[in-house]
This record gives structure tokens, sequence and C-alpha cells, in this order.
């Protein structure tokens, strides 16, 4: 894999850069995606959490702009299918998205379970459950998905930042100047993991 880090300071100039698509709150810059594209293709010796590139581009090419999950809406695979209570086991991660919506199906999410105990930092207990966390896939610095990781850390491929997600995905290394939001989660009765409310702050760049 190429040394995404291209500009010739090492640093992302990417705020001057003009945007691919029209969300505002998940803004990809053109040599950004395409150091995502170039880093994707290089993720076979590393543990990935990521989920198929259709997919994990289409979250840019949403016009919608309201709320991405809600009170109720079920978590769900790139299947389809919704997470039952059992689905991980502690230290086990899975990407999610919301139970396909009109204009908002695909908001991949990072699902996350760990003994309650090791969670601290910033983390919002009141938005996990059972040992269950879950936060936005798409990175706070310049829009790429955090899909590799590092022990317990999620680490985006594009600059490296990584994420601490038993510490509310605080920033750990690297660029991004804000965690990855989290999503207040809970338990159904019919025993499958859903949303109590939309990410606790913006998806993607900005936001700060
Ligand atoms: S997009 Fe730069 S570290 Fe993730």
């Amino acid at each position: 894999m190429g040394d995404p880090k291209s500009d010739s300071d090492g640093t992302c100039d990417c705020a001057s850069e003009p945007t691919l698509y029209s969300d505002a709150r998940a803004e990809l810059r053109r040599r950004d995606f395409a150091k995502f594209l170039a880093s994707v293709g290089g993720l076979t010796a590393v543990a990935s959490l990521t989920a198929p590139l259709a997919s994990t581009t289409q979250v840019f090419e949403r016009s919608y702009e309201g709320p991405v999950y809600s009170d109720g809406v079920y978590l769900v695979d790139e299947a389809g299918e919704r997470i039952s209570e059992n689905r991980l086991a502690s230290g086990d991660q899975l990407t999610v998205f919301p139970e396909p919506r009109p204009g908002i199906e695909d908001a991949p999410t990072l699902l996350v379970r760990f003994e309650e105990s090791s969670y601290g930092g910033d983390i919002d207990m009141g938005f996990t459950v059972d040992g269950y966390a879950a936060f936005s896939k798409v990175c706070t610095h310049a829009g790429c998905m955090v899909s590799d990781t590092e022990g317990q850390l999620f680490v985006c491929p594009c600059h490296f930042g990584k994420f601490d997600p038993t510490g509310g995905a605080a920033v750990a290394d690297g660029p991004p100047g804000r965690p990855l939001p989290q999503l207040p989660i809970t338990l159904t009765s019919d025993g499958y993991l859903a949303a109590t409310g939309d990410f606790e702050g913006p998806i993607g760049p900005g936001g700060e």
C-alpha cells in the first residue's frame, strides 16, 4: 500500500479542495477520495472492517440532509439482517447500517462490543447497551471510511487517524480533530439492536 500522505508537507490541505458530493455532513474531497480508493485496494493484509465498496461510498451521495437514525430504527448488517442481542462477542466489531429507508439507507456505522467495565473516558454509557456501542464510520478528518483496526483501535487508512472505541471513539492518534460521533442504541423488546436517536454529532468532516 502506498503512503497515503502524498502532500509534500505531509499534511492534508483538503479544506481548500472542492467537494465531490453535496451532502454537507459528509463532505469528501476529491484528493482524499482517490487516496481512499487506493488504500482500500491494499487492505488485505490488515484487519478490516470494510463493507462492500459500493456501500461505503453511497453515504457521500446522499442528498438527504435530515436525521440519519431516529428512535426505533433497527441496526442491520450489510445483508439487511437485524442485529440480535448475541450477535457479537466481547471484542468483536461489525459494520452496520440503519434499516433501509428511502434516501438514507446507507449510513455506515461501527458497532462494537466490550465488557462494560472496559469503557471509560468520553463514552456516553447511556448510549450503550449490554456492552454494545456504535459510532459513525465516516472519518471526522476528511470523510474516508474508518475501515482498519490496530488492536482495539479503529484506524482510518487515509491519514492513519486512530480512534479508541472504549473511550467514546476519542482520537488516539493522527489528524482527526474530534471523535467519531456516537449513536445511542438500545435493545428492543424483540431482542434486536436499534437506535434511540440520531448520532450525537455531525458525521464526517467539519462540525468542529
Ligand atoms: S480522512 Fe484523514 S485520517 Fe481519516
